[in-house]
């Protein structure tokens, strides 16, 4: 079972074939060769990376993996993202595939060292990797982290921006039964090594598509708006365009980055706004006071949005990340609400 494979591909747009590494899924292999693909989570949860296996023989990693319930098993459908072949393998996949560089640089693995941990919230942690060779990325994207000892691989969005660095920042909730949150909560991890694989994601920012920013995120989701603020700050891209940040939360205290936000918008000419849509809790004056560029709502984070944004999405390019939930109801005020057509829409959804 330790040997290359080889995965031919047969798509609505023809085949194609590419080597799979030993312990590598067939997903990652073929992303990392510019084999585009379908893949939206990479972890198991969405359920868009189904195939059929023609002929061949596979293992599956994570049986309980939720995005199984969208495959016929009985029928030979898999999950690319959680599937390692044991011999050669024919797959058919519902979509067009092809080969090509993607407008991002192609993922691929990396060394990581845990480095800096720090506690933002009684149950969110910043936290740095120092990576084994310089990554390059687009703001919105995110890696895939796995520790010896837990199964399967978690994603998290980069906090950071940069080409061909050596240092990522990212950010984790810890959530019931989340392993690797759990596991950096636990005890001091720093100066651990990591398996990393990335970079990965579509809802990426490009600064040449010249649009006004909407990002409405949820918890840990705020990760990749950071990224895209950090960019468009570098790039003084708030000199010519507006953006506006809804950042959902339960009560102040989980709210976290109000200093990076209050930086941001000091930077953006007047053309950012940044509201902390509060849940649970009808106050947070002590916020205001100490951070006067934050605006604070009551409210879910999808509504505080609808309210604020009325009027106001000309030439919107929208960006959404959070828990389910969440992102559903901001998606729905977008389509439903505003009209927004899916070309306008970017989204990571994360459980
Ligand atoms: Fe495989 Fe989401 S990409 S389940």
């Amino acid at each position: 079972a330790r040997d290359t494979r080889l995965i031919e591909v047969q798509s609505k747009s023809g085949s194609t074939g590419f080597a799979c590494e030993p312990g590598e899924t067939i997903l990652h292999a073929g992303l990392r060769q510019g084999v585009t693909l379908p893949y939206e989570c990479a972890t198991g949860t969405c359920g868009s990376c189904r195939a059929k296996v023609g002929s061949g023989e596979v293992a599956v990693d994570w049986d309980e993996a939720p995005g199984h319930s969208r495959v016929k098993r009985e029928r030979g459908e898999i999950l690319m993202c959680q599937t390692r072949p044991l011999t050669d393998c024919v797959v058919r996949v519902p979509a067009n595939v092809s080969v090509g560089f993607p407008r991002h640089a192609l993922p691929q693995h990396f060394g990581g060292r845990l480095d800096v941990i720090r506690r933002l919230t009684p149950d969110v942690i910043h936290f740095e990797l120092s990576l084994s060779q310089p990554i390059s990325f687009d703001a919105g994207q995110f890696v895939l982290l796995r520790v010896a000892g837990l199964e399967g691989m978690r994603a998290y969005s980069m906090v950071s921006y940069g080409r061909n660095v050596r240092t990522l920042q990212l950010v984790v909730k810890r959530k019931p039964g989340g392993g690797f949150g759990n596991w950096l909560f636990e005890e001091a991890r720093e100066g651990l090594f990591i398996d990393v694989f990335g970079p990965l994601g579509r809802a990426t920012f490009h600064p040449d598509e010249d649009h006004n920013l909407l990002m409405i995120a949820g918890g840990s989701g705020v990760a990749g708006m950071m990224s895209i603020l950090e960019r468009a700050t570098q790039e003084d891209y708030f000199r010519s365009h507006r953006g506006y940040v809804f950042f959902g939360v339960r009560k102040l205290v989980d709210c976290f980055y109000l200093e990076e936000f209050s930086r941001y918008v000091r930077a953006a000419h007047g053309n950012l706004e940044v509201t902390i849509a509060l849940s649970d809790e009808d106050c947070g004056e002590t916020c205001h006071a100490q951070y006067p560029e934050v605006q604070l709502a009551f409210g879910m984070v999808h509504e505080v949005c609808a309210r604020a944004m009325e009027g106001r999405y000309d030439n919107v390019m929208s960006y959404i990340a959070g828990p389910p939930p969440m992102v559903d109801g901001a998606l729905r005020t977008l389509i439903v609400g505003a009209r927004a057509t899916p070309d306008r829409i970017r989204y990571d959804k994360f459980g």
